[in-house]
C-alpha cells in the first residue's frame, strides 16, 4: 500500500548537510510507491531544492506564519515558502504548541493562511501524559481537531493530512501501542466524519519514536496513511528504508 512518509528534521543538522542527504534519498528511494515529504529548517530550503530536483520527493516546512506579509520580523509567511518551492508546512506541531505557546486559534488561522497561499498543511494533534493518564486523550484530540478546522471546508481536507503525534511518545523511545494508534486514529477519523460527513476522506499520519526497528508494523496499520519521523530521519540510511518500503 502507498503511504506518506515523511521526515521533521526539528532544529538539527546545518544547510551543508542537505546536498548529500538529498541526492541520498533521492536515489535510495528511487521508483518508491511511498509520497515523501522532507521537513528541514528553512535555511535548507534552498539546497534540497536542488539537489531534489527531478525525483518526487517534497519539501515541507515546519512552521508557518498566520499573516501575509509586513512587520513580523523572524516570522516566515506561505507565499515565502511557496516560492521557495516548499509544498507542505506542519502546523501546530507540539513543540509549538508547548514552547513557543500557540494557540488553537492561532494554528486555525495558521492552516487557514496556508491553503489560501497553496500550500498543504500537516496538521498535529496529540494528548500529553497527564491527559491520557486522567483518561482524557479522546476528548482532548478532538477538541484540538474541531479548533484547528473550523471554518476548512470538506475540499480543503484533500489538502490536509492529520499527524496523530502523542506528546508522550515523541523522542522518548516508546511509542503508542498499536492498538492505542488504531484507537486514537479511530476517534479521529469519526470526529472529521461527524463534523462533515461519513464519506470525508482524510489522510492521517503517526508520529512518536518511530525507528528503523519498529516502523514496519506501525506504518503498515491499515488504519494509518503514513507516519511522522523525528529523530529516524535525521539519519538518511534509515530514513531511506522507511521510506521506500513496500507497506
Ligand atoms: P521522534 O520521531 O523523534 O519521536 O519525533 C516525532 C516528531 O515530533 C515528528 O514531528
Amino acid at each position: 500500500m502507498r503511504k506518506i512518509i515523511i521526515s521533521n528534521f526539528k532544529m538539527n543538522t546545518v544547510p551543508s548537510d542537505m546536498k548529500a542527504y538529498s541526492m541520498q534519498l533521492a536515489t535510495k528511494t528511487a521508483g518508491s510507491k511511498n509520497k515523501i515529504i522532507v521537513c528541514p529548517p528553512y535555511t535548507h530550503f534552498c539546497i534540497a531544492k536542488q539537489f531534489l530536483d527531478g525525483s518526487k520527493i517534497e519539501i515541507g516546512a515546519q512552521n508557518v506564519s498566520d499573516v501575509e506579509a509586513g512587520k513580523n520580523t523572524g516570522e516566515i509567511s506561505a507565499s515565502m515558502l511557496k516560492d521557495a518551492g516548499v509544498t507542505y508546512c506542519i502546523i501546530g506541531h507540539s513543540e509549538r504548541r508547548s514552547k513557543f505557546k500557540e494557540s488553537d486559534r492561532l494554528i486555525n488561522k495558521k492552516i487557514k493562511m496556508a491553503l489560501s497561499q497553496g500550500l498543504k498543511v500537516i496538521l498535529c494533534i496529540g494528548e500529553d501524559k497527564v491527559t491520557r493518564e486522567a483518561k482524557g486523550a479522546c476528548a482532548f484530540v478532538k477538541n484540538q481537531l474541531d479548533d484547528a478546522l473550523k471554518g476548512i471546508y470538506e475540499n480543503e481536507l484533500e489538502s490536509v493530512i492529520i499527524a496523530y503525534e502523542p506528546i508522550w511518545a515523541i523522542g522518548t523511545g516508546k511509542t503508542a501501542t498499536l492498538k492505542d494508534i488504531e484507537k486514537m486514529v479511530g476517534v479521529l477519523r469519526k470526529e472529521i466524519a461527524y463534523l462533515y460527513n461519513d464519506k470525508t476522506k482524510i489522510n492521517i499520519v503517526y508520529g512518536g519514536s518511530i525507528d528503523i526497528n519498529n516502523y514496519k508494523k506501525i506504518i503498515s496499520l491499515p488504519c494509518l496513511d503514513g507516519a511522522l519521523i523525528g529523530g529516524a530521519s535525521l539519519d538518511v540510511d534509515n530514513f531511506s528504508v522507511i521510506a521506500r518500503e513496500n507497506y
